[in-house]
């Protein structure tokens, strides 16, 4: 179906973007994968465009000669999303790297796609501005594939994911044609919502080069405390409970005890006393502007905690502290790749269903003969499933674990929940869309793909199977 890229194509790329196109491995190896699992898959050539015309001049190309164009940011996706399956152009978005415009009267940012998330929050925290999504890897992951991927991380509990920014997208389509998406505006009713139908299409849709984002006053204070719990389920119980009492924390994170042990050991620093009863935790933190509302809001949480049996609740009362705990937290996910061939799931479910969902990933754990690692955004009721390979034979890998993933699958979408709360499909996920969907609704997703990207060149091999 498609086209292998001919020397004529090369000749082509190289007279559009001189300097800014490679095929050499030592120049193209890094963009065969991102930070999905121990997939790879090497691009034919490598682009770097620096502005939306020369994506449009790719694009209009590529349509034309059938070859695959696969997006690429900072490569820290979960789901795949940026391995060139089909070989072809990877599309690396780079040297969008600048902030355009914060605007203060409005509460505004511009920006290009490659900007680092954490760079993009610092430079708006200046001006006393919040861009509030910070997902794990926000000091190393894109603004652009946070857009692709809808990613949320531990502040979404309170204010919600990057869907919940993003105001408008100049976007470049499949075709070469460059539109904007909607308005600058925070209220908008006019036609059909592009911008959010943009907005976690994982790249398959257009390519992204300029984003428009709202932004909120940037809070002053927040709490942080770490809760040990005996049972895990008990913690995951706890989680509903705190926002029965009209508290919305701006983290409410679970870790189970591995996910913390594996860590430490990860980290080589022991941030934390993990009792030998201990089998999960819950990080807390709240926001806001006023102290005094800060240390009420930690009292009613202490309160619903009393009805859950928990150990000695620590409090972070440095800054040192604070860092020493989120930096344990959003190294889990590095500590399991590090530790083990793993799979990574991104189940999600309404809150309350939490302990149910944890239940059912250890019993078919157990049917299946597999341990897994369990920790994420409990507030948001996504939990974060780390299969470990660990004595698992390949048969068992390859052969039965679809079978136990899709089982697991099934429990979440009963449970009222679906496949991935913040990682996306991509290719890892895409073999059980029909769990959550009929045919019916698969089969609209494929005709908006086909009427923006009329021949499928735009990172094939993701969110649909064939
Ligand atoms: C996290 C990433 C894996 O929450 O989403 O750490
Ligand atoms: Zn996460």
């Amino acid at each position: 179906m498609f086209t292998s890229l001919l020397e004529e194509h090369i000749t082509y790329f190289s007279s559009l973007l001189p300097e800014r196109c490679f095929t050499d491995i030592g120049n193209i190896e890094k963009y065969s994968h991102d930070e999905t699992e121990d997939l790879y898959v090497l691009p034919e050539i490598v682009l770097k465009p620096e502005t939306a015309e020369e994506v449009a001049s790719i694009l209009a190309y590529c349509n034309m000669h059938k070859i695959p164009v696969t997006p690429s940011g900072a490569r820290t996706g979960l789901s795949g999303g940026a391995i060139p399956v089909e070989k072809g152009v990877a599309l690396s978005m780079e040297r969008f790297n600048r902030i355009l415009h914060i605007d203060e009267d409005n509460l505004q940012v511009t920006t290009e796609p490659g900007v680092i998330t954490q760079v993009l929050q610092e430079a708006v925290k200046e001006k006393g501005l919040f861009y509030p999504p910070d997902p794990a890897s926000k000091g190393s992951c894109f603004i652009g594939g946070n857009v692709s991927e809808n990613s949320g991380g531990p502040k979404a509990v309170k204010y919600g994911v990057t869907a919940d920014y993003v105001l408008n997208l100049e976007v470049v389509l499949p075709t070469g044609e460059i539109i904007w998406t909607g308005a600058n505006v925070l209220k908008n009713a006019t036609g059909y919502n592009l911008t959010q139908l943009m907005v976690g299409s994982e790249g398959t849709l257009g390519i992204i080069t300029k984003i428009v984002l709202r932004l909120i006053p940037h809070p002053t204070h927040d709490l942080l405390m770490l809760v040990p719990f005996y049972n895990a389920e008990e913690a995951c119980a706890a989680v509903s409970t705190i926002f029965k009492k009209g508290i919305t924390p701006s983290g409410l994170e679970f870790m189970e005890r591995d996910a913390l042990l594996w860590t430490h050991d990860f980290l080589g620093e022991s941030t934390v006393n993990i009792g030998e009863n201990h089998a999960a935790h819950l990080l807390i933190e709240v926001d806001g502007f006023d102290p005094d509302v800060l240390m009420n809001e930690c009292s009613d949480i202490m309160e619903v905690l009393d009805g859950f049996q928990t150990d000695e609740i620590l409090f972070a009362d440095t800054q040192a502290q604070k860092d020493a705990l989120w930096k344990l937290r959003r190294s889990v996910g590095e500590a399991v790749k590090a530790n083990s061939i793993y799979k990574e799931e991104d189940t999600v479910v309404p809150r309350y269903a939490l302990p149910e969902l944890l239940s059912h990933v250890k019993r078919i754990g157990d049917e299946y003969g597999f341990k897994s690692v369990c920790y994420g955004h409990a507030g948001d009721g996504n939990l974060h499933v780390n299969i470990i390979k660990g004595e698992l034979s390949d048969h068992q890998w390859n052969e039965e674990l679809p079978k136990a993933i899709r089982a697991l699958f099934e429990e979440v979408v009963n449970l009222n929940g679906t496949l991935s709360g913040e990682h996306g499909i991509g290719l890892v996920q895409k073999d059980y869309m029909d769990i959550p969907f009929t045919e019916k609704s698969l089969s609209l997703m494929r005709h908006i793909k086909s009427i923006f990207d009329p021949n499928g060149i735009l990172n094939p091999g993701k969110i649909f199977t064939e």
